[in-house]
């Protein structure tokens, strides 16, 4: 079959990483070999978010440069896939007159049988339909491209809490949950490729299972531990009013569990959180961040953030900052609300003016940024065990070949903290190091997104499980 080039854009969160990665899969199979250079393109496929407004114009403006392209490449097939697909179906062609497929986030499975159609018939296809079969909520199992560390896997798709501002439930369809077996069969073969860490993926990962009547999520969190030579397990996303004791647990007794969770709280006002129809109190918040932190006294929790949900009054946001301070995150993640179709926040009235939300967004940031500053400073002096991913973006993998500078690696710490290192004693055992290792760290320098170290004695630690991670120096 001759060789067609595949062209990729995706934009969104790891839900939609995971599916780019299936859906080149799927099309390999026609012969299409993925390429990072837009012009080289036979497909190109825009797999789309549509959390805010923001994430759904940049799928419009790239479909504007696609236009462009299209006109100097008549042959080229150009699809949109993902949230936005789902959403808008096909309303997109009139407003993106030369596109040939418009694709939902049911239908990768079918994905290469439209492809095959638009070729040999050149006709246009809309296809947001749910998945035909269960077994669609099941497809997995696919290799990694090499040297990948660190690995997403879908656990679960869709979403059942109907939080009043958002759109995923709508775009992504009901929650279910792929079958434990499915899953541990793609992270077997993930590891036997070299694959060294999960992320396990749901937007709720605690009710895994439970309608379906499969296993808990702790008891497929243990499976996975018996997975070798997988070393680091994380999953995101955990719901708070869901978050369990038997989760709480395992990050004290599953060995390859990082000790980071993220726990998106959305607001710190009890008015704002039911009127979000969070099902949670500030006062549950706190009380599951006790208990995470009495369980695992060195977990790092992060968080989302919403300013600007209707009716926020400065009382309301005074209660997130105080949350904030209370708390005292390892890091956030903040958005000015935006109005999304069908989500009923958007019939709700007292819209918070524009200019209003973005002041609270700044001070919100100012403030996390002084904590997280106050947090990394107290690491200066500990060690760490890292685990490879690779150069960071200072040094490239050509200053292998040089004496000096010394190769600055890039990796993490199970609080998930990046931190970049190298040494100047001797670097031919950093040489020698692959990503996907451990390496203990000593952290010498603290900045706001990052950490700086040096490895001990240059020494590669041998394959650690947690407990042995971090000490004081
Ligand atoms: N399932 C996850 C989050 C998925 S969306 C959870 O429940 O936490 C990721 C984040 O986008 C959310 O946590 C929220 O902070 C933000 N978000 C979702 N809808 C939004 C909207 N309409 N406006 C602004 N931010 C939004
Ligand atoms: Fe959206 Fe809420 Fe579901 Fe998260 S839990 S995906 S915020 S509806
Ligand atoms: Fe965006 Fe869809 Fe993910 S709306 S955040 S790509 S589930």
């Amino acid at each position: 079959m001759p060789n067609k080039y595949l062209y990729i854009n995706t934009i969104g969160c790891q839900m939609n990483v995971y599916d780019s990665a299936q859906i080149a899969m799927g099309l390999a199979a026609l012969g299409y070999q993925q390429t990072a250079i837009l012009e080289l393109a036979d497909l190109v496929i825009v797999n789309t978010c549509t959390i805010r407004a923001k994430a759904e114009q940049k799928a419009f403006s790239f479909l504007g440069r696609l236009a462009r392209l299209k006109a100097k490449k008549p042959d080229l097939i150009s699809a949109v896939g993902g949230c936005v697909a789902q959403q808008e179906g096909r309303k997109i062609f009139k407003r993106i007159p030369h596109l040939d497929l418009v694709f939902g986030t049911q239908a990768i499975d079918r994905l290469p049988d439209l492809i095959q159609k638009i070729e040999t018939q050149r006709c246009r296809i809309v296809d947001i339909e749910p998945a035909e079969t269960p077994r669609a909520a099941n497809a997995g199992a696919r290799v990694p491209a090499a040297d990948q560390v660190s690995q997403f896997v879908t656990i679960m798709r869709g979403c059942d809490n109907f939080c009043s501002y958002c759109v995923v439930p709508y775009v992504r369809g009901r929650e279910t949950s792929r079958h434990p077996d499915a899953i541990i069969e793609e992270i077997q073969e993930f590891a036997q490729a070299g694959v060294k860490e999960v992320t396990l993926l749901g937007q709720n990962v605690n009710s895994y299972g439970k309608k379906e009547g499969l296993c808990s999520f702790s008891q497929l969190l243990s499976r996975v531990a018996r997975i070798e030579p997988l070393l680091r397990i994380r999953f995101t996303t955990s719901h708070p009013k869901d978050l369990d004791d038997e989760l709480i647990n395992a990050f004290r007794t599953n060995p390859k569990l990082c000790d980071h969770i993220h726990l998106p709280v959305q607001s710190g006002s009890d008015r704002v959180l039911q009127r979000m129809n969070r099902r949670y109190t500030k006062a549950l918040y706190l009380d599951k961040v006790a208990k995470l932190r009495d369980t695992c006294p060195d977990i790092a929790i992060t968080s989302d953030f919403i300013v600007g949900f209707p009716g926020e009054s400065q009382a309301d946001f005074d209660e997130t900052l105080d949350l904030i301070r209370t708390v005292e995150f390892d890091g956030l993640f903040a958005f000015k609300y935006s109005d999304r179709p069908n989500a009923p926040a958007a019939q709700f009235e007292d819209k918070v003016p524009q200019q209003q939300s973005k002041q609270r967004l700044q001070v919100l940031l100012d403030l996390q940024e002084t904590i997280t500053r106050k947090k990394n400073k107290t690491l200066v002096g500990t060690c760490w065990t890292i685990l490879t991913e690779g150069f960071s973006k200072k040094q490239t993998a050509g200053s292998l070949n040089q004496a000096t500078p010394a190769v600055q690696w890039t990796g993490r710490t199970t609080t998930n903290k990046i931190v970049n290192f190298y040494d100047d004693h001797d670097s031919a055992a950093l040489n020698n190091m692959a990503p996907g290792q451990l390496v203990d760290v000593n952290i010498e320098k603290a900045y706001s997104h990052s950490l700086w170290g040096k490895p001990i004695e240059s020494r590669i630690a041998a394959a650690r499980l947690k407990g042995e991670g971090s000490y004081a120096a």
